[in-house]
């Protein structure tokens, strides 16, 4: 519908500007936004007072031209004026009824498939692989797989890229330990990279001949020796296998076949230098190969250099990402590259995006977008530890979800059994932790707070995850007995008229969530979406109500609440329950 009235806009625009109330030349950008108060229609726009200057017209006087050049069409309901030359729009409601029918008989809700489709390569997860994952590594999994699943829905070719780090020094002291260890104890050992990570670190530190064999190992493992790959090999593939069993109790789509680790562009490092060279790009500073562009300064406006190769000849972590946007454009086809990563490698990203265009790693209008993210706090306003004081691995952290969401459940009266009620309170505690990430804005640190997010109140995931199960227990009752679904909508009473407004709102919501990469909208949309509902339900009968048209059309509106609900959720790696 926003589209439909952004097209009748742009046709009365022009209009204006065919009959000289708009200079010709003039570039106009059209937005609408939504009034907070219903009272003043469904969209309003500033265009009136945007325009009024070059129309050398006052802005009153330009809305009412605007409206009256706005073709006939039976979108609108009505059109006002507003304070100094708003324009409030209402839509008319059988548009609406006619949007609610096409949501009700699609099997995507009548969400539009993006006629400027795209291939979207998505850098997500990307953990080092050296120590097991913690809770810094949430967000970027938990953010990244949502907007990697509206962007599929929303008809995207979508490439998940898992740019695992796999390579760097500290692989010499981690296999300089499983070296010293025999194999049936570095098995055991491994188990718990957390610890292993420690006691390679310890024996580093303490032991000067150990940390030589570490520096020895990473010179051998870097000149492709046998026996260091092979220990190598295994280190890497159990610490993946730790991430994986992370990934899937958190419902987080990566897989094996996403790995594109850093180690993978190994061979391609010597050739990102030299083209660099040839583009006379590179300086040498201090026996290190740097890139300084003049768009980078520091603070007293000195030079800021990107070092792509070490003084004894090692690469950094800026020449594989140079050798890794260029193989997402040339090889993966990616139009859109897309990175969620902490915010404070803002610079690095900046640089690097900068320094691909400038030097030809990638071409054309490609769109290279860094999707910084905040930190996890703890409730003291500090980054969120364990108990210990240690970083809280995820593994834990979402043991202890799931015990909390069954203390949370226990308090409830239930038919269900004791063994689902233990698959409901895993549901409900991952759900819970994701839903607290996804539910605030990107951009801001949060805090960590278990009773805030284990709870039946307020935006949360145990609030959604029940009120889903809510409208599902309508169609439990109903039972076998079904109903007219080509029923007429009815939206006579505004409890009707409110949801029916926010239902057809699905497919705007999911176009800004991709837009910002922010799932907080949807969020936030679903949340309103679900007390909409509630408001509904306590005011409207449903299943008691004589009137069958009246039946008919308040099942259609609850039937269209769950798929909404069911199919948001899944949008944000969130699973519904039948029963909880
Ligand atoms: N492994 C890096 C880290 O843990 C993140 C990698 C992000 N992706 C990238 N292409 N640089 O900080």
């Amino acid at each position: 519908m926003k589209e439909q009235l952004e097209q009748l806009l742009a046709e009365a625009i022009g209009q204006l500007k065919a009959q000289g109330t708009l200079p010709d030349d003039l570039p106009v950008n059209i937005k609408l936004d939504r009034p907070r108060d219903k009272s003043h229609g469904d969209f309003a726009t500033n265009l009136a007072l945007m325009l009024a200057k070059p129309a050398k017209s006052n802005p009153r006087q330009l809305a009412e031209a605007i409206i009256e050049a706005i073709p006939e069409n039976t979108l609108l309901a009505k059109t006002d004026i507003a304070g100094p030359g708003f324009i409030n729009f209402t839509i008319s409601q059988d548009q609406l009824k006619d949007q609610l029918g096409a949501m009700f008989s699609s099997d995507r809700l009548n969400v539009d498939v993006a006629d400027n489709s795209e291939t979207i390569v998505i850098d997500y997860s990307s953990p080092n692989l050296a120590k097991e994952m913690h809770v810094g590594h949430l967000r970027s999994a938990i953010i990244g797989d949502a907007v990697s699943r509206v962007s599929e829905f929303l008809g995207h070719k979508v490439i998940r890229q898992n740019h695992v780090g796999d390579w760097g020094t500290q692989f010499g002291m981690l296999l300089a330990y499983m070296e010293a260890l025999d194999n049936q104890s570095a098995e055991y050992e491994l188990s718990n990279l957390e610890t292993f990570y420690k006691a390679a670190k310890q024996r580093f530190d303490e032991s000067e001949e150990f940390a030589d064999r570490a520096r020895q190992l990473v010179v051998k493992l870097q000149s492709g020796d046998e026996y260091c790959l092979k220990l190598w090999n295994q280190f890497i593939d159990v610490s993946l296998s730790h991430c994986q069993d992370v990934y899937d109790r958190l419902g987080v789509k990566l897989t094996r076949d996403d790995v594109m680790a850093e180690s993978a562009y190994n061979d391609k490092l010597p050739g990102v230098i030299e083209h660099l060279r040839e583009k006379g790009l590179l300086t040498e500073d201090q026996g290190a190969q740097c890139v300084f562009l003049d768009e980078f300064k520091g603070k007293e406006d000195e030079p800021l250099p990107i070092i792509v190769q070490k003084k004894g000849g090692g690469y950094l972590y800026a020449t594989t990402d140079l050798a890794a946007i260029e193989y997402r454009q040339k090889v993966l086809g990616g139009d859109h590259l897309m990175y969620f990563v902490d915010a404070r490698q803002s610079l690095h990203f900046d640089q690097i995006f900068t320094l691909a265009r400038k030097a030809g790693f990638v071409e054309g209008d490609i769109k290279l977008d860094h999707y910084g993210f905040g930190t996890v706090m703890g409730k003291d306003g500090k980054p969120y530890k364990s108990r210990d004081g240690g970083v809280t691995k995820l593994a834990d952290l979402l043991d202890e979800a799931e015990r909390r969401a069954l203390e949370l459940l226990q308090q409830k009266t239930t038919d269900l059994t004791e063994d689902e009620q233990k698959r409901v309170a895993e549901v409900v505690g991952i759900s819970s932790v994701k839903y607290a990430d996804l539910s605030k804005n990107r951009t801001s640190d949060y805090i960590f707070d278990w009773d805030h997010m284990l709870t039946f109140e307020g935006n949360t995931a145990p609030y959604l995850l029940y009120a889903f199960t809510r409208v599902n227990s309508i169609f439990y009752r109903l039972g076998e007995t079904g109903f007219d679904e080509s029923a007429d909508f009815i939206l006579d009473d505004e409890r009707e008229l409110a949801l029916a407004n926010q239902l057809v709102r699905f497919n705007e919501v999911l176009v800004q969530v991709q837009n910002k990469a922010m799932p907080h909208f949807l969020c936030g949309y679903l949340f309103d979406l679900a007390g909409r509902f509630s408001s509904f339900y306590e005011a409207c009968p449903i299943l008691n109500q004589e009137d069958e048209a009246l039946r008919n059309s308040r099942l259609k509106l609850a039937r269209l609440t769950a798929n909404v609900l069911k199919q948001g959720l899944d949008l944000l790696g969130i699973p519904t329950l039948e029963k909880m």
